[in-house]
């Protein structure tokens, strides 16, 4: 039985942040809202989590953080996804070139990378670590793995990196099975001197882009533009952002978590197996509200 919420939005995408450390400090973190978990989840609720997900026909699961490669057992928990689930991931990619194809092997299908700049100071500067080779080397690593499309994740800043949009779309366009996402900083940073919108950016791909495919979810376009493909994403700007929202989170220390933008509406599922989880999934969905419109 799928879950619906009380808007009749479907409940079909688990996100799992599988812990809330990283390795790098980005200078614009919302770092997934979570809030300093003092205990992990094991690899066993876990699998349970994502059990009861498939019990619910959940078509996917995305494992996040923090930085999902800082678990070192995260293979066995890819292994775990239960069959017919598509399973994805989100890293910073500094430390994904030597697992990138156990990855694979254990039933990942394809990764997002956050890259915010070809520069290597620059990469420092907005990281806080200079490892953009190592980052450059996980995508190489997983496309060659074919742990793909591969999405690169580039957040926009005005006067930080905007400098590199042509940088990004040559690199793109140099590497096959690779998506550009251009990506605007989230609400809270509206006040900051380099936040940027990116109406102009969209704007110019609409003039000038060969072809545009536009996607069911968000209504979000697909630009290809010299022998690459661009998509822009605004949640914030986006009336259809809250109303196609299909996602439940959880926590890295055992929660549901209804909505990407609160804190206050968490639903304790930690040890729970079985029915009483189930039930709590009941629960989290039936209070789902939307945040932007
Ligand atoms: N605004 C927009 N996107 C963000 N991300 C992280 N913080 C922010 C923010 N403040 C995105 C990055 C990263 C992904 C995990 O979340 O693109 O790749």
């Amino acid at each position: 039985m799928i879950l619906k919420d009380k808007y009749g939005r479907r409940v079909t995408n688990l996100r799992i942040s599988l812990t809330p450390k990283c390795n790098l400090n980005c200078m614009y973190c919302h770092a997934e809202g979570e809030v300093d978990p003092k205990t992990l989840m094991s690899a066993e609720d876990i699998g349970e989590i994502m059990r009861v997900a498939k019990l619910f026909e959940m078509r996917s699961i995305k494992f996040t953080g923090g930085e999902p490669l800082m678990r070192d057992d995260l293979v066995d928990i890819v292994s775990m996804v239960p069959e017919g689930m598509e399973a994805s991931l989100t890293t910073n990619g500094t430390i994904l070139e030597p697992i990138a194809q156990d990855l694979k092997d254990a039933g990942l299908s394809r990764v997002n990378i956050s890259l915010d700049s070809l520069k290597p100071d620059r990469y420092k500067s907005i990281a806080g670590r200079d490892m953009l080779s190592d980052v450059l080397a996980g995508i190489d690593a997983a496309i060659d793995a074919g742990l793909t499309p591969v999405k690169l994740n580039v957040v926009l800043m005005e006067g930080v990196n905007d400098d590199e949009i042509p940088d990004f779309i040559r690199y793109a366009a140099n590497h096959k099975h690779l998506i550009l996402q251009f990506i605007e900083l989230m609400d809270e940073f509206r006040e900051c001197p380099y936040h940027m919108e990116l109406t102009g950016l969209e704007d110019e791909l609409q003039k000038t882009a060969k072809t545009i495919v536009t996607r069911r979810m968000h209504h979000r376009k697909k630009y290809c533009l010299e022998g690459a493909e661009i998509e822009i994403v605004r949640p914030m700007h986006n009336t259809e952002f809250c109303a196609f929202c299909n996602r439940l989170r959880v926590t890295s220390d055992g929660c549901l978590k209804p909505c990407l933008m609160r804190n206050d509406n968490h639903v304790d599922i930690r040890g729970l197996r079985g029915a009483e989880l189930e039930e709590k999934f009941r629960e989290a969905v039936s209070i789902r509200e939307p945040y932007y419109c």
